[in-house]
């Protein structure tokens, strides 16, 4: 069987799996593969071991024909056509559960850095601008006791909330269907997603991508926030209208936003959010911990060696 893998891993991941199977690799980590030898090198694939920024399309499928399973290493697959998918028999297999509390961890991280300012802060220094000590200088807003709004109930939105417990933080959530282990175990309070937007000090998008969520943080949502709220992404881009949130955040809606993703990715320096001042940005680390990582790679080539051999996978994004 052939697998590719559409970026470098570690010999350590690779040798055990040569005996057995014929391995094409990219050769880089850090730079996808370019798209016309993606196209190629799928035609003769049994098995994919992908990431975010591989393209399943329908034109993707079409040279794919030996194609038995996409295996993701990541929690998202809006990446992947799953219909086209499941009409040719493609099992998609993908990476949750392993990557929650790293996330939640940088989402916690970038709700406390855009509060705080330290994005700013950081600058001030390395600026050579800090001059002395002033009353009011780069005050932020509270974080401990006020109200965090998760938009997405999910294994992240609740790990999000168990933090947010910790800093006495009231609970609001709005989510497709009611979680009753989050209201009972957290505390959490469900309601209608303009209620959240008007309440919340820190509103969290933690949604994933679908039609139905595509761009639904807009004008009207951005206008509801509170003018000292801020809001953080670290879900997907295309949740959020990007024009909307820079009026957001330079017409004075909104205070602040700490983004970890994009509509369109990767972002240059030059992005008009990423200039302003009470941006945090970063560039899609949510679960770029060492050890979640690793444990999504074992997990993605584990979902991969099930896949080729016709076996369910551990987790499969197919309805
Ligand atoms: C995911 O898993 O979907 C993240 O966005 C990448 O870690």
């Amino acid at each position: 069987m052939r697998l590719l893998f559409t970026r470098a891993l570690d010999p350590e991941w690779i040798e055990p799996l040569k005996d057995e199977h014929d391995i094409r690799m990219w050769t880089e980590e850090n730079i996808p593969m370019p798209r016309e030898l993606f196209l190629k090198e799928l035609e003769e694939a049994d098995g994919v071991f992908t990431n975010l920024t591989d393209r399943f399309d329908v034109e993707a499928f079409e040279r794919a024909k030996r194609l038995k399973v996409v295996s993701t290493m990541a929690v998202g697959y809006d990446n992947i056509d799953i219909k086209e998918a499941t009409k040719r028999g493609v099992s998609v297999g993908h990476t949750p559960g392993v990557l929650t509390e790293a996330t939640a961890d940088l989402t916690f991280a970038l709700l406390m850095a855009t509060g705080r300012r330290l994005r700013e802060s950081i600058d001030y220094v390395r600026n050579d601008q800090w001059k002395s000590w002033g009353p009011f200088m780069l005050t932020g807003q509270a974080i401990y006791g006020t109200t965090l709004g998760i938009i997405g109930m999910g294994r992240i939105g609740q790990a999000v909330a168990k933090r947010a417990k910790g800093f006495n933080m009231t609970l609001l959530y709005h989510n497709r269907s009611r979680n009753e282990q989050a209201e009972k175990e957290l505390g959490a309070t469900y309601c209608s997603l303009d209620h959240l937007l008007a309440r919340s000090d820190y509103v969290v998008l933690l949604a994933p991508s679908t039609d139905e969520t595509r761009k639904m943080m807009g004008p009207a949502q951005f206008q509801k926030m509170k003018s000292t709220a801020h809001f953080i992404n670290t879900s997907r881009g295309t949740n959020v209208d990007e024009q909307a949130l820079y009026r957001a955040l330079t017409e004075g809606w909104i205070a602040g936003a700490g983004l970890d993703v994009y509509e369109k990715e990767p972002i240059s320096a030059d992005h008009p959010l990423v200039q302003l001042p009470n941006v945090v940005a970063l560039p899609h680390i949510g679960s770029a911990e060492v050890g979640t990582r690793r444990e999504m790679v074992r997990l993605a080539i584990e979902n991969l060696l099930l896949g080729i051999k016709g076996k369910s996978l551990t987790h499969i994004a197919n309805p």
